[in-house]
């Protein structure tokens, strides 16, 4: 007989919840903060640069420039690509609508391109029917850390003249047939708020290999400014406007701190996984995430998908009874085009990408990150076990 849920009057699993993602921070992290603040240069210093170069090196390519947040590194990465009104940036409809809303801060339009069937991934076939005749730039999303398909998509690009800005906010750390996410697109996005692999409390960094970008990029983060080569030692000009997005030397500190265990993390997210796809073998109404072939995901976040017609209950129901044990799960992503602002300033509407609006819609995220104990996962199993079988027919 199936264990009754807390919803239904059982006892939960938990008592003091559990979130779906949460920060690790060490003494050692807290003293490299305090001793930048204790310095010279709390902003604009050393610390950025050296949490450039560890960056860039972790992800094997030349140049990272650190942002204030990965929205603004997004949003540096469609500017300096040229996006502006008149043209147009292709990205997914699953995805934190910061890759969407970063198309339109510059004055272009977002167009979305519809979920791929396995995963919310950027569909190439989709992108390859596109007709983009004012689109300059795609922007694919690391889903949960799962890359992409990257070669795919930069064949298309490579055929139309677009630039590649992929938004790796959840997939720092994974790889792509061998390479790390980071040295495979023109641009490559990341985040580091705290429920990522590393995190700087906000902030962001866009790498790249092209160093005409990284100048671009320093320059954009600081205004605009350009400063000649032969000119007094007060000049500076501002050709193009930029914005204020810099990150402090402390947060390098931090990042920096961070990215030294970046491995480790990726190692103890991915073994959760792992533990959680055995669990829940046996489970008809859940499908686990899997990775395609020549992908290795860092699991920034486990989203399952119910298989409604298995179950008795509905989406809400069932995400209602995991709250109830004590789980602090989450639904990653409503459709991008279905926010009021995509509706109203682009005519946007219900049905428009219908295999992202049907994982929507059967999709919610259970607890990851790697600060959760043995036990802390153990919970999870419980909790997930208990309410699905309750609910299955
Ligand atoms: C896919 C994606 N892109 C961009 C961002 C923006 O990052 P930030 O919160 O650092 O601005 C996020 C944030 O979670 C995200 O999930």
């Amino acid at each position: 007989m199936a264990v009754r849920p807390a919803i239904e009057g059982g006892r939960p699993v938990r008592n003091r919840p559990l979130p779906y993602g949460h920060q690790r921070i060490t003494d050692a992290d807290v003293k490299a903060v305090a001793s930048v603040l204790r310095g010279e240069w709390i902003t604009q210093g050393p610390m950025v640069e050296r949490f450039e170069r560890s960056l860039a090196r972790r992800c094997r390519a030349k140049y990272a420039v650190a942002m204030s947040s990965g929205t603004a590194a997004l949003h540096a990465a469609c500017a300096v690509a040229g996006l502006r009104s008149g043209t147009e940036g292709i990205t997914t409809p699953i995805t934190f609508s910061a890759s969407a809303n970063a198309i339109a801060y510059c004055g272009a339009r977002p167009r979305f391109v519809d979920a791929a069937e396995d995963w919310p991934l950027l569909d190439s076939e989709a992108l390859e029917s596109v007709d983009g005749s004012g689109t300059l730039i795609v922007v694919p999303v690391d889903y949960g850390g799962h890359p992409a398909p990257l070669d795919e998509i930069r064949k298309i690009a490579n055929a139309r003249g677009w630039a590649v800005i992929e938004d790796a906010a959840h997939a720092l750390g994974s790889t792509y047939k061998g390479k790390p996410v980071g040295t495979i697109s023109d641009m490559t996005i990341f985040s580091f708020h705290p429920v990522k692999q590393i995190t700087t409390g906000e902030g962001g960094a866009v790498v790249t290999n092209d160093g005409g970008y990284a100048d671009a990029l320093r320059s954009f983060r600081h205004h605009g400014i350009v400063k000649p080569e032969r000119s007094e030692p007060w000049f500076y000009d501002i050709p193009r406007l930029g914005h204020n997005f810099r990150l402090t030397d402390f947060q390098c500190a931090l990042g920096l701190r961070q990215l030294e265990r970046l491995s480790a993390r990726v190692a103890r997210r991915r073994a959760i996984a792992t533990r959680y796809a055995k669990a829940f073998r046996t489970l008809t109404a859940l499908e686990p995430p899997t990775e395609r072939p020549g992908c290795r995901s860092s699991y920034h976040i486990y989203p399952i998908r119910l298989r409604l017609r298995e179950l008795k209950a509905d989406r809400r129901q069932v995400f209602d009874a995991l709250r109830a044990e004590g789980l602090g799960v989450q639904v990653h992503y409503i459709p991008a085009h279905l926010f009021g602002f995509y509706r109203s300033t682009y005519g946007y509407k219900e049905g428009d990408f219908p295999r992202a609006e049907a994982f929507y819609s059967r999709e919610i995220t259970l607890p990851l990150f790697d600060g959760m104990s043995d036990s802390d996962v153990e919970d999870v199993v419980e909790a997930t076990t208990k309410v699905l079988a309750f609910y299955t027919r």
